[in-house]
């Protein structure tokens, strides 16, 4: 449910600060609620975003890393530019200050039309958020049954730009679900597989049998995902992505985020790549 006045940040603390990679450039903020009205009436689901809200810098929309199972707290993953006003504005705070937050915004992963099917997670880069939000989520207890074989594949420019390390060893732990994590090129130190994302889909080749396929990432790895998707079986009705484009409302009022006749804050961020080949603004 969309807060009351959707204009309005809720207050919100920053309770920690985890600099996830080498560049120091992407920073994970947890988020706590000040008023736990608001903690319980911020309802989200896998594959929204919400407005961060710095005063006097602006606002920015982040998809919610953070699993709606996770109470009191949200989580983004932002990386910084070094001309962005906000993301330079949110990554000079520190733990314990105020910042405002105001959503959740778009619509979601259908989460419950997959149910029963076998999953696919293709990502890289650090358009992997709100997918790291969708596997917490499909892993709690309380869910994974709801799910057959889910089979993870995401990728990074190096071993230092990969995000949530921890969380990855875990789930690489887990035998409830397969874990192919890749690097455009290693280092020393690393032992695991290398090559681009699109390559190790080809390698891996996941079966398109009852399957859906949830697909992140920079335009360029969409644009060499898309075709092995198809081939390997996938309809494009069940290769779901999700598209990023400037906005300024977020509520579907501003105009400014539009792909045809679509609102992305409204009608997306999430499209299946059947919507999207009717939108020759949204080719990937
Ligand atoms: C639905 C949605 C979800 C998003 N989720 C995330 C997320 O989880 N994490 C995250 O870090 N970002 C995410 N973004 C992108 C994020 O909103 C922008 O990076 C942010 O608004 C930039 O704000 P700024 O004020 O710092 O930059 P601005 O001041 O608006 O831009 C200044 C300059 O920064 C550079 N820049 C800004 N954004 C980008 C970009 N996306 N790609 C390349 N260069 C850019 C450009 O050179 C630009 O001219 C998401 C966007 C959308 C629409
Ligand atoms: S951001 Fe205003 S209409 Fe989408």
């Amino acid at each position: 449910m969309t807060q009351s006045n959707p204009y309005l940040p809720l207050p919100v603390t920053i309770e920690k600060i985890t600099i996830e990679n080498e560049a120091k450039d992407l920073k994970t903020f947890r988020l706590r609620f000040q008023s736990d009205e608001d903690a319980s009436s911020f309802k989200y689901e896998c594959g929204q975003f919400a407005m961060l809200s710095i005063a006097g810098a602006g606002e920015s929309p982040i998809g919610i890393a953070s699993s709606p199972l996770d109470e009191g707290i949200l989580e983004f993953t932002v990386k910084r530019y070094p001309t962005g006003v906000v993301t330079t504005a949110l990554h000079n705070f520190d733990e314990g200050e105020t910042i405002g937050v105001r959503g959740p915004y778009g619509n979601a992963y259908p989460l419950e039309q997959m149910e029963g099917s076998n999953l696919v997670i293709v990502s890289g880069g650090f358009a992997f958020t709100t997918l790291r939000s969708t596997i917490r989520y499909l892993l709690d207890d309380s869910q994974r049954s709801r799910f057959k074989k889910i089979t993870v594949i995401y990728g990074a420019r190096s071993p230092g730009e990969l995000l949530y390390k921890d969380e990855l060893a875990e789930w690489e732990n887990r035998d409830d679900i397969e874990m192919v994590v890749t690097v455009d090129k290693g280092d020393e130190g690393w032992s695991g597989r290398e090559g681009f994302v699109p390559t190790v889909l080809q390698e891996v080749s996941p079966s398109a049998e009852n399957a859906y396929v949830l697909v992140c990432g920079p335009p360029i790895m969409l644009k060499f995902t898309m075709p092995p998707l198809l081939e390997m079986g996938f309809p494009p009705s069940r290769i779901i992505t999700s598209l990023e484009r400037k906005m300024t409302c977020g509520i579907g009022k501003c105009g400014r985020c539009n792909v045809g006749s679509k609102y992305v804050c409204k009608d997306g961020p999430v499209f299946t790549y059947e919507q999207l080949q009717q939108i020759p603004e949204a080719v990937l």
